[in-house]
């Protein structure tokens, strides 16, 4: 039945509390009131997690032509060179203003003003560039925005909403626009509409879509999945990135151990100590995340062995502590002193590289909705990210979208329908909640992982298509609460990463596939789906 429901109303709503939506909200909260939505706590976010840090030109021996040179050839042939050349240009300008503007501490040489900042290595960089805070860098982004958003008398900051899906419009001429969303009240089960001519998802990524991943719970593609539901079209998800080195203990479940231990010398090893990327790559151990994450694979497939070895004990111990304070002391915690032996990886789902199509400024193909962060695919990573050139992607496309969001809104319809329930009820099996959770992404690792082939990913896109069908079903019975919603929008993901994979018949950049080992220059394009090709939802 149509309840009555209450509708918010603020100039512009983001969906989100990590490093893009929040950045935008305070640049744009000058000109009028901005409503942040978050489905946990304000502090629950990707950012929040990432250790390594924020790639950006600040060193005498290195410039924007590398900077863009080594994103270019780490994503394999489908970064778009202008998003590329803008986003690393952008970069030294957006750091200086975090620090600057919004209070975020880098770690710097010495203590005075502008001090040059202390810069790290990781993965695919030919030089150190990675503005960092010791090994908790997202935390302190965080910690600085959340306390400025909080501070500010226009930026209302909602926690515990979780976002069912978003409003839209539709006209005969074919004109349509996006303007707010149905948002369920965790706390007391209602449901509410939160209307604004221009909608912005920062909603990060997609992890949990996986069994294995460094990603907090928050991370099940709920943006990706809405605007998927309202036509908007996504790209390739094909290109999912697993971090080679995620901590292998079987209390430290999604503990990250970061690519700056190798950028600082740290060896990756097979038990029994030989050098696992000797000749595999002219990096070594410091190879590009999908050169080196598919070389663990092969050697925990071909050993039977269930982790490697990252070996950090030829380094000096204080540093080691002081550089890496969070990874040392959770290791610690848990019995391994990096100082004395080995820390056991394997890798996990890490980082969604496709996503909702935006342009440099965060627009989708639907006015009023535009994608900052992890859910967009702007052309910034391609086949393959660079590691940090995440935390410079939201940073870059928010800055955008500050800018361009005054003249992207139609303006919502005066009136939003009532939100229906239909003949809901409570409901009584929430075990089937959890077991197609878990099937989701049991099969997702089993099946559409590091390495694939036209037979697993078939096998996946049949047990998909049964369970989404079920999952919607559930949707539609009972009464909506955040895990339903997860669900439904994991198993959509899923489905669509399923779908851009079996499309894309070479192997490129974080999509290997044994049928197609080869990259095939004539397939070098994006996998673009909407949903007049894709899944039904
Ligand atoms: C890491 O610290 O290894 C993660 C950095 C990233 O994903 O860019």
């Amino acid at each position: 039945m149509p309840s009555a429901t209450t509708v918010h109303h603020s100039r512009t709503l983001v969906i989100g509390s990590g490093l893009a939506g929040l950045y935008f909200a305070l640049e744009v909260a000058e000109r009028g009131p901005v409503t942040v939505l978050t489905k946990h706590r304000r502090e629950s976010s990707n950012t929040n997690w990432a250790q390594g840090g924020i790639s950006a030109v600040f060193s005498g021996d290195d410039s924007i032509a590398k900077h863009a040179e080594d994103t270019l050839r780490v994503g394999a042939g489908l970064c778009d060179r202008a998003m590329v050349e803008h986003a690393v240009k952008l970069g030294p300008r957006l750091v200086r203003r975090l620090v600057n503007h919004y209070g975020v501490h880098f770690d710097t040489v010495g203590d005075e003003e502008n001090a040059p900042f202390v810069l790290g290595r990781e993965g695919g960089h030919s030089r150190r560039r990675v503005v960092h805070h010791r090994d908790t860098t997202g935390a302190e982004i965080q910690r600085a925005l959340v306390a400025a958003a909080a501070a500010h008398p226009n930026i209302t900051l909602i926690e515990h909403y979780t976002v069912i899906d978003l409003l839209s419009w539709a006209k005969v001429d074919g004109s349509k626009g996006c303007f707010g969303v149905y948002a369920l009240d965790n706390r007391s089960g209602q449901v509410e509409a939160f209307v604004a001519p221009v909608t912005v998802l920062a909603t990060g990524g997609a992890g949990r879509v996986y069994r294995y991943t460094s990603n907090p719970d928050v991370a099940t593609g709920d943006g990706v999945a809405m605007a998927y539901r309202i036509g908007a079209p996504v790209a390739n998800l094909e290109f999912m990135q697993f971090h080679p080195t995620c901590l292998y203990h079987p209390e430290a479940n999604t503990f990250l151990i970061s690519e700056a231990l190798r950028g600082e010398g740290g060896i990756l090893r097979r038990r029994g100590g030989a050098d696992l990327m000797k000749d595999r790559h002219p990096m070594g151990s410091l190879a590009p995340r999908d050169v080196v994450a598919r070389e663990i694979d092969a050697e925990l497939k071909r050993s039977g062995e269930r982790c490697v070895f990252l070996d950090m004990t030829h380094l000096d111990g204080d540093f080691l502590q002081e550089r890496f304070p969070a990874i040392f002391q959770r290791c610690m915690d848990l019995g391994i002193d990096m100082r004395e032996e080995p820390i056991p990886v394997v890798p996990a789902a890490h980082y969604m590289c496709g996503g909702v199509v935006v342009d440099h400024q965060g627009r989708t193909a639907i006015p009023g909705l535009m994608a900052i962060g992890e859910v967009a695919m702007s052309g910034l990573h391609g086949a393959c990210r660079l590691a940090s050139n995440s935390l410079l992607e939201a940073v870059v496309l928010a800055d955008g979208a500050a800018s361009a969001c005054d003249d992207f809104g139609r303006g919502p319809p005066s009136r939003v329908d009532p939100w229906n329930e239909g003949a809901a009820v409570p409901s009584d099996e929430a075990v089937m909640v959890t077991a197609n959770w878990e099937e989701v992404r049991a099969l997702m690792w089993n099946f559409v992982g590091i390495v694939r082939s036209d037979k697993r990913l078939e096998r996946a896109l049949r047990r998909i298509e049964m369970i989404s069908e079920e999952i919607v079903e559930y949707y539609w019975r009972f009464l909506v609460t955040r895990d339903i919603v997860e669900l439904r929008n994991i198993s959509l993901c899923g489905h669509l990463i399923i779908e851009c994979a079996r499309r894309r018949q070479e192997s490129r950049g974080l999509h290997y596939t044994l049928d197609y080992p080869e990259t095939k220059a004539e397939l070098a394009r994006d996998t673009v789906i909407d949903k007049s090709c894709g899944p039904e939802t």
